[in-house]
């Protein structure tokens, strides 16, 4: 739960599908950084701040949307890349509707700079912000986000 500050104490950092492959996949694109390099960042800079991480992926869809639903009361920030979930999901975009604490959606590459479809987020209208197009650097700023 939150400390007297309100700043987060237990964040989830949810990866959508595709994202296991980071490192090998159209590393032109998204870079040659594995997902576990993302998450160790993750867990790094929240460290400074005295907060703990949790980190999930699925190509499931489902399984996406059940860990937004059990992180309700368990965590108090969500991260989430969620792949190409964000264009269409509007389950996962429901699920995250009803998580209390603050979202941080983050892109490695910038979805309004490439095709059409990735134009559309259904998953940032229930963010916070978002930080997309500076490869892994947004995930350190996503957690400087939630604790500025
Ligand atoms: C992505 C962008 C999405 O459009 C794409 O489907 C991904 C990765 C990114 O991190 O840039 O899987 O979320």
């Amino acid at each position: 739960m939150t400390n007297v500050s309100g700043k987060p104490q237990s964040i989830l950092v949810v990866h959508g599908p595709n994202l296991n492959l980071l490192g090998t996949r159209e590393p032109g694109v998204y870079g040659t950084q594995t997902l576990d390099d993302h998450i160790a960042t993750v867990t790094k800079e929240a460290q400074v701040h005295g907060a703990t991480v949790k980190a999930m992926q699925s190509n499931a869809e489902h399984e996406i949307v059940e860990a937004v639903q059990n992180a309700s009361g368990k965590f108090d920030a969500i991260i989430i890349n969620p792949g190409a979930l964000t264009h269409y999901s509007w389950a996962l975009h429901d699920a995250l509707r009803s998580f209390a604490g603050p979202i941080v959606e983050v892109h490695l590459s910038n979805p309004s700079a490439r095709e059409e479809f990735r134009h559309t987020s259904v998953v940032s209208p229930v963010a916070k912000g978002t930080i997309s197009g500076f490869g892994g650097l947004g995930y350190a700023l996503a957690v400087h986000a939630l604790f500025a």
